[in-house]
């Protein structure tokens, strides 16, 4: 049996509360088991065999979001644009992927056939290949389709039609060129809905892109603990992503986008033995899913925002890449160059801590 099985069991004996994977663990019942945390050291320096799957994808391990460029209404708008130093750079680094998030959304028409503009259509060809010439993976991402959340049933067709264009686009494209149906789909969206309307959209890929990977997620913006809601379809070529952001109060604090509350959690700090356990019980349920699905996992998103103190970022950083490694999750941080920015674009440097908390 693994040793991050073990852990379950013992965290679950503990705590006395079964849980199940829509309910998250119950903190104070975590704080009683966290006296010693020499085992969960342990866990992260015993090797765990990747997950054994049957997929034929390619393998993918340590990558990055180039977040704030592409799925901005506009390119440039959130203060970033693509530059193709961005891949010498990453690569130079030791990233071997890169997630690309496109709001495809914005630039095609709204009646069927939902065209994407050619120009734009242009631009993230260039951004691609950049990435494709220097060997890196590259996941194209559908990223902030809102409307696919507040009325998906309006705009299913027109999420499949601007999908059949961005197969049909890349159907000639190395292998390395993976594909990812949403980013984080949520509110109306739900699992029952979004279960049908994956398979409509992946049959429709496979039609131009047989063998080409595909990631899929769970609904509630991909969190863990709703991978259970998600039927895998039969497919060899999928990857399954999850994004992690626990404790939210944590990774966002000062975050503008998460409400005036969230000023309120400036200072909050993290890296206690409960917290750690935490997070390993989570990583264990997302690999013991996966073990019974027979997929291989992509970490898709995880991060700290800028205005955390930067230890405390390192810190955290350092812990969730490495239970990602330990149980052989391929990991893509959020993100690049803009508010939780591995990378300073301004200053032309790498923030030092945070590249070695990914890159050791
Ligand atoms: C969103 C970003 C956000 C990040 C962290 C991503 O999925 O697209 O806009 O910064 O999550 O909240």
């Amino acid at each position: 049996m693994r040793r991050f099985t073990i852990l379950s069991l013992i965290i679950l004996l503990l705590s006395g509360c079964g849980w199940s994977y829509a309910t998250p663990p119950v903190q104070p019942a975590l704080a009683s088991v966290t006296q010693d945390l020499s085992f969960v050291t342990a866990t992260v320096e015993i090797p765990i065999a990747p997950i054994p799957a049957s997929a034929s994808v390619q393998e993918i391990h340590r990558g990055v979001n180039f977040g704030n460029m592409l799925e901005s209404p506009n390119e440039g708008e959130w203060g970033l644009f693509v530059q193709e130093e961005y891949f010498d750079l990453v690569r130079e680094a030791g990233f071997d992927f890169v997630r690309l998030p496109v709001r495809w959304n914005t630039h095609a028409e709204q009646e069927w056939p939902y065209t994407i503009d050619p120009a734009f259509f242009s631009r993230v060809d260039e951004v691609v290949n950049w990435g494709v010439e220097r060997d890196l993976t590259i996941i194209v991402d559908f990223h902030h389709y809102e409307e696919m959340a507040w009325d998906p049933w309006s705009h299913k067709d027109r999420f499949l039609g601007i999908w059949e264009q961005v197969a049909e686009h890349y159907k000639n494209h190395p292998s390395n060129v993976f594909f990812e149906l949403l980013n984080e789909p949520n509110d109306q969206l739900n699992a029952s809905l979004w279960n049908q309307y994956l398979v409509e959209v992946l049959e429709m890929i496979r039609e131009t892109n047989p063998t080409r990977t595909v990631v899929i997620g769970p609904v509630n913006w991909n969190a863990y603990d709703w991978l259970s809601t998600l039927d895998v379809p039969e497919d060899e070529y999928l990857i399954v992503t999850f994004h992690y952001y626990l404790p939210f109060q944590f990774t966002h604090q000062g975050a503008e986008w998460a409400g005036e509350e969230a000023q309120k959690w400036l200072g909050t700090s993290w890296g206690s033995d409960a917290e750690k356990v935490e997070v390993v019980g989570h990583f264990d349920m997302v690999a013991e899913w996966a073990e019974r699905k027979n997929v291989r996992i992509l970490l898709g998103e995880f991060g700290v925002y800028g205005r955390a103190d930067m230890e405390q970022r390192i810190r955290w950083t350092t812990f969730v890449r490495e239970q990602a490694e330990s149980h052989g999750f391929a990991w893509a941080y959020w993100e690049f160059g803009s508010g939780f920015g591995a990378y300073d674009p301004s200053a032309g440097v790498w923030r030092d801590g945070l590249l070695k908390a990914l890159i050791p």
